[in-house]
């Protein structure tokens, strides 16, 4: 067991690099847990309740409630640390005396409790699916829930039955398959919450290699509409949301892609939320994930808000030219170092000198 400090947390845990890990903690996902401090921040009330499903070491538990000071009641929970998280609330002791603690050690896919909470995360292995049932049932309205994912190759067109199966979707591998990804998981989420008549909000998103984590709120009132189909042609870069049989610029046949989310992956209003705690209150990040959380809260801000991104690369390779640079585009996404959106389609952005 090995000793760590992340933010305002102090804890004991095994580096998942290492073989036979116990207790699981990744340090690369830091980033990953400063935006999260960041949105319950900026967007979660005082005296919330939060139940974390996939404690591990306990660390993104132990920083929500040191960082953030929005809880009075936190219960951590995993099947195998309740040990190690014991421990490391008491290493904590101090800076979490305000907070009523539990730690439970139940399967997350039969977790149940009498009450509901404010905050909900799911962090596991692999796919989220499995728990969302027990989750959502414990969801407080005006609640946020927080969803990880790892199982990408289903989510992003490697390995198409493991998508259908898990998320009811066809996904395709294609050189946005991490925006297929985010949809295909924001969809199965917003599905399962109604039927739970729960309409959840997409506040962010983070995607991150084999890891992708999404955020929602629940509301009373959102767009149903936003669900369907998108097209991708099976020749060249072409892609659309309305119903296509043959590429519009090629004539090649279309794939048909969903159902997905094709509603914005964020919400704007939020997401500025966000950027003004970071910028006017004195939070305790160092400047360091400071500056990484406004950069990229700011790109994302910026982001168009349309379906699916190109990259440089698709274009040069299908027009068989060098490669232009990204820089020339204005419209970047945080999805790709190579990506930009555009309102326009494949052959008005080629009509037009790829500007
Ligand atoms: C990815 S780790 C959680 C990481 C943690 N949230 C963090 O930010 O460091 C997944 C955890 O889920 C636990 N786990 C796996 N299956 C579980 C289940 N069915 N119910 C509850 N916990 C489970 C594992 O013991 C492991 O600690
Ligand atoms: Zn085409």
């Amino acid at each position: 067991m090995d000793f760590f400090k992340e933010g305002k947390a102090s804890f004991f845990a095994e580096d998942k690099q290492l073989k036979k890990a116990e207790v699981f903690f990744n340090p690369k996902r830091k980033f990953d847990r400063d935006l999260n401090i960041l949105l319950v921040d900026s967007l979660m009330h005082e005296n919330s309740s939060g139940l974390e499903l996939f404690s591990g070491s306990g660390v993104r538990g132990l920083r929500l409630c040191i960082e953030t000071g929005k809880f009075s009641v936190f219960n951590f929970n995993d099947i195998k640390s309740k040990e190690i998280v014991e421990r490391n609330l008491e290493l904590n002791g101090k800076k979490l005396s305000k907070i009523d603690k539990t730690v439970t050690s139940f399967d997350s896919a039969s977790f149940e409790s009498r009450k509901k909470y404010d905050y909900i995360d799911i962090d596991p292995f692999g796919s989220p699916v499995f728990y969302l049932d027990s989750a959502l049932k414990l969801l407080k309205k005006g609640g946020i829930l927080a969803v990880s994912a790892t199982d990408t190759a289903a989510l992003m067109g490697s390995a198409q039955k493991a998508c259908m199966r898990k998320y009811g979707s066809v996904s395709l591998k294609t050189a946005y398959s991490n925006e297929l990804g985010i949809r295909i998981l924001i969809k199965k989420i917003i599905e399962e919450a109604a039927v739970h008549s729960i309409k959840l909000l997409p506040l962010m998103f983070n995607f991150e290699g084999n890891f992708v984590r999404v955020y929602f709120k629940s509301t009373a009132s959102m767009n149903e509409e936003n669900v369907g189909y998108a097209y991708q042609c099976s020749n060249c870069p072409d892609r659309q949301v309305k119903e296509e049989i043959k590429c519009s610029y090629c004539g090649s046949k279309m794939h048909k892609i969903g159902k997905l989310w094709l509603g914005p992956l964020y919400s704007r209003k939020h997401v500025m939320k966000m950027l003004s705690t970071l910028n006017e209150e004195n939070l305790n990040f160092t400047e360091d994930s400071l500056s990484k959380l406004s950069n990229y809260l700011t790109r994302i801000s910026n982001e168009l808000e349309v379906f699916s991104y190109y990259t440089t690369s698709e274009i040069s390779s299908f027009l068989k030219q060098p490669e232009l640079s990204i820089s020339i585009f204005k419209d970047k996404t945080v999805l790709s170092p190579k990506g930009f959106r555009t309102t326009k389609s494949f052959s008005d952005l080629l009509n037009n000198g790829l500007k």
